[in-house]
C-alpha cells in the first residue's frame, strides 16, 4: 500500500528571544538580542499509509501543530525530509494543495464576512473542481454535516459548532485523499462532536481518505483511530495501536473500598503487603482506593485480605480510562514496549 505521509528526522527549531530589563537592556537588545533555541519538533520519523486514521496526541506545546504546519507546507522544517502524497510540500505548492485538506480548529479558513456558500464557491474555483464533481460530492457532505440552512449566512454569524461543520465541508470541496485536522472538535458540544466523528468515519470508508487528527479529546481518538502517535516535547514517545497502549498500560484496576470506620493506612499497607498495589486516599476519610496491577489472582487476594480484616460498607471496581492511562504516560514521560 502507498504511503500518504513519510517523515524522516524532521526537526523544527524556533528562536525564542528574551528581552533584557530596563532601558539599557532594551538598547542593547536593539543590536544584539539574546535568544534560546527551542526544539519544537526534535527529529521525528514516521509514516502513515493511505487510508489510515491516526491520532496525533500530546500535551500543550508538544509540537503537534508545528508538525502539521510543516506537513501542510505552512512552515519550513529546520531539517529532515517530508513526503506527502509523493510530493515535497514546499516544492510543488499548487499541485500539493490539490491533494490535501486542512482544518485548524483554532483558526478559520473561511472568509468572515461573506456567506458560507460564497466561500465554498471561491474554493471550488481555487481547486478547479468541476460542477459535476462538486454537486455529487458536496450534496452529500452538506447533508451529512447538516449545514444546508447555514449556507446563506455570513461566517461571523455562525456559532462555533456551526462554523466548524462548515470548515470541515470547506476542507473537503476538492475531495482530497488526505485530511489534516488540528483540534477540529475543540469547544464543541457532544452532539456536534458525534456528528463530526460519524462523518469522518464515513468519508474514510467511502473514499479511503487518510486522516491525521490532533485532539485533546481522547474520545475522538477512541472513536476513530486505531493508531496513535504520542508526542512529548518534540519527540515521539509512542507510535502504535491504541489497543496495545491500553493493554500495556491499562492493566491497572482501581478498587474503591468504603470502610465502615476510617482505617489506618499503615495497617492497610501491612494487610496487603506483597500484592502489586498502591493505596491512595478517596474522596472521604473512610474511602481508600487500591490501585492494583491486575495479574494472576491479585484482585481476589486483595479483596479477601481486606474484607477479612475490616468491615466494609461498599466496594466498587473501576477500569482505568484511556484518559488516565495517557495522563500517566505524560507524567512519566516514557513508554516501554
Ligand atoms: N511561531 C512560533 N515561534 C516560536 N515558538 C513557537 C512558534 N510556534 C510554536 N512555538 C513553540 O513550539 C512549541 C510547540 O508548539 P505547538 O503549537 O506545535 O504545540 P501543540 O502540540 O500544537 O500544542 P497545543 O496542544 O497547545 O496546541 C511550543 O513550545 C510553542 O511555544
Ligand atoms: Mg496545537
Amino acid at each position: 500500500m502507498k504511503n500518504a505521509i513519510e517523515v524522516e528526522h524532521l526537526r523544527k527549531e524556533f528562536k525564542a528571544y528574551s528581552s533584557r530589563s530596563g532601558l539599557k537592556g532594551a538598547f542593547r537588545d536593539l543590536f544584539n538580542r539574546n535568544y534560546k533555541v527551542l526544539q519544537a519538533v526534535n527529529g521525528i520519523s514516521f509514516t502513515v499509509k493511505q487510508g489510515e486514521m491516526v491520532g496525533y496526541i500530546g500535551e500543550n506545546g508538544a509540537g503537534k501543530s508545528t508538525t502539521i504546519k510543516m506537513l501542510t507546507g505552512i512552515l519550513t522544517p529546520t531539517a529532515g525530509e517530508i513526503t506527502v502524497n509523493g510530493m515535497n510540500p514546499h516544492k510543488e505548492r499548487e499541485k500539493f494543495a490539490q491533494t490535501i485538506g486542512v482544518v485548524f480548529g483554532q483558526r478559520s479558513q473561511l472568509w468572515w464576512d461573506i456567506a458560507v456558500q460564497e466561500s465554498f464557491r471561491l474554493l471550488k474555483k481555487v481547486y478547479k473542481v468541476s460542477d459535476e464533481d462538486y454537486n455529487s460530492h458536496m450534496e452529500h457532505v452538506i447533508k451529512t454535516l447538516d449545514i444546508g440552512p447555514l449556507l446563506d449566512k455570513p461566517v461571523r454569524k455562525l456559532s462555533l459548532g456551526q462554523r466548524m461543520r462548515c470548515e470541515l465541508a470547506a476542507a473537503l470541496i476538492h475531495n482530497p485523499p488526505l485530511l489534516f485536522l488540528d483540534e477540529p472538535t475543540i469547544g464543541l458540544d457532544v452532539l456536534v462532536k458525534l456528528k463530526i466523528r460519524q462523518f469522518l468515519k464515513e468519508i474514510n470508508e467511502k473514499y479511503n481518505t487518510t486522516i491525521l487528527l490532533t485532539t485533546h479529546d481522547l474520545a475522538d481518538i477512541e472513536a476513530l483511530c486505531e493508531r496513535v502517535i504520542m508526542l512529548d516535547e518534540g519527540n515521539i514517545i509512542y507510535d502504535g495501536s491504541l489497543q496495545k497502549l491500553r493493554s500495556n498500560w491499562g492493566d491497572l484496576k482501581q478498587i474503591v473500598f468504603e470502610f465502615s470506620q476510617e482505617p489506618n493506612l499503615e495497617q492497610l499497607r501491612l494487610v496487603t503487603q506483597g500484592l502489586p498495589v498502591t493505596w491512595t486516599a478517596g474522596e472521604r476519610r473512610n474511602v481508600w482506593v487500591a490501585n492494583l496491577q491486575n495479574q494472576g489472582d491479585s484482585m481476589s487476594q486483595l479483596i479477601a485480605r481486606v474484607v477479612a480484616k475490616y468491615e466494609i460498607a461498599d466496594i466498587s471496581i473501576n477500569e482505568i480510562s484511556t484518559e488516565e492511562i495517557i495522563r500517566n504516560i505524560y507524567e512519566e514521560g516514557v513508554v516501554n514496549g
